[in-house]
């Protein structure tokens, strides 16, 4: 069987996770990463923790003749998964030119170069935010979308439109992953996040506070209608969400030609508060976290998490991780990285 899938951005941190659990699996991944938010070291370290080191390409999805030469390179490209993409939230608002461009042209640029080398399956990386505040929660995958409020947002819905109306015009079959809150790290601490710049997600905030490089963290909002007043997300560890992908190749393989789009929302189905977290994040790791409660942050949804029954029904998976691993896995995940600075 021919198992070769190129990755693009997969030396971030979901992609870093997910090329490890596809070797692990038995696929061949093919790395694409331009490097603008990821570093060349991770994929030694994913060789230290598979014994194998996937061929790499330091490569621009946005140029599409390099993108063109790793096709050719390698006819046995059989899928692709698609995480290459800019993601920061609060720059898509302040940069949105850049963000179009840079996640849809991409996008634009793989399809074409699909077709032109008959590959027909991609996975691709949506988001939650995909939904806004729904109405009904746990959130399903029939919940209407609402017109997004951050740029970043929308190149996730436009992304998913293209790849809907694509896939039927071009006979390719598509899985969008919708993730919820990805936290966590390898098990073997060599491979996690490494945010650029001061963190804006949760966790890697908590851990730098912990560490000693941020002085403390401010929870925005502590007035939201939620039983302790704070914002309530469902965090996945980002290694079950890793398995969501290799499972997402196998259904793709499995399924051949038989399906043209598909949603699938990736999550515990779990919803915790931002003060759980820190509570968790306190008890498991025996440290304080100093934090303060501050202002509500623009554009936050008050709660969201989601029901996972498709993705555990049709792709067979489930999310195994719990809150503890998550949070002792990133908090070791962050001492690592430290001690080796
Ligand atoms: C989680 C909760 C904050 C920082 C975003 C994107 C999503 C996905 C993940 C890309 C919220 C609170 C945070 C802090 C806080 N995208 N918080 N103090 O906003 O749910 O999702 O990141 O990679 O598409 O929308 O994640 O980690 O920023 O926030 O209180 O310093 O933590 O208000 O309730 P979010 P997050």
């Amino acid at each position: 069987m021919n198992n070769s899938i190129l990755v693009t951005g997969g030396l971030g941190f979901i992609g870093s996770h997910t090329v490890v659990e596809l070797i692990q699996s038995g696929f061949n991944p093919i790395i694409a990463d331009d490097l603008s938010n990821s570093e060349l070291f991770i994929l030694d370290r994913i060789e230290q923790i598979t014994g194998i080191r996937p061929k790499f390409y330091h490569s621009d999805i946005c140029d599409i003749n390099k993108l063109k030469k790793i096709f050719e390179e390698n006819p046995d490209i059989k899928s692709c998964i698609h995480f290459a993409a800019k993601k920061a939230v609060g720059e898509s608002m302040e940069i949105p030119l850049v963000y179009y461009k840079t996640n849809l042209l991409s996008l634009i640029n793989l399809l074409e170069v699909m077709k032109e080398f008959k590959v027909d399956s991609i996975v691709f990386s949506s988001s939650a935010t995909v939904y806004g505040q729904p109405e009904k929660l746990p959130v399903d995958e029939h919940s209407p979308l609402q017109k997004s409020l951050s740029s970043y947002g929308s190149t996730k819905q436009m992304a998913e439109d293209i790849l809907e109306k694509t896939s039927i015009a071009n006979n390719i079959q598509v899985l969008s992953l919708r993730y919820f809150n990805p936290v966590g790290a390898h098990k073997s601490s060599l491979i996690g996040e490494l945010p650029k710049g001061i963190p804006s997600n949760l966790m890697p905030y908590i851990t730098q506070t912990a560490i000693g490089i941020r002085e403390k963290l401010t929870v925005f909002g502590g007035d939201y209608n939620t039983p302790d007043g704070t914002c309530i997300r469902d965090y996945i560890h980002v290694v079950d969400l890793a398995n969501a992908h290799v499972q997402a190749c196998n259904y793709l393989l499995e399924k051949e030609n038989s399906l043209n789009f598909e949603v699938f929302n990736i999550g515990t189905g779990r919803g915790n508060s931002v003060l759980e977290i820190i509570k968790t994040f306190e008890k498991i790791n025996k440290i304080k976290i100093p934090y303060i409660i501050g202002q509500r942050r623009k554009g936050d949804v008050e709660s969201i998490y989601a029901s996972c029954q498709k993705a555990n029904q049709k792709l067979q998976w489930k999310a195994k991780f719990s809150l503890d691993d998550m949070v002792r896995d990133s908090w070791n995940w962050e001492k690592n990285i430290m001690s080796k600075k």
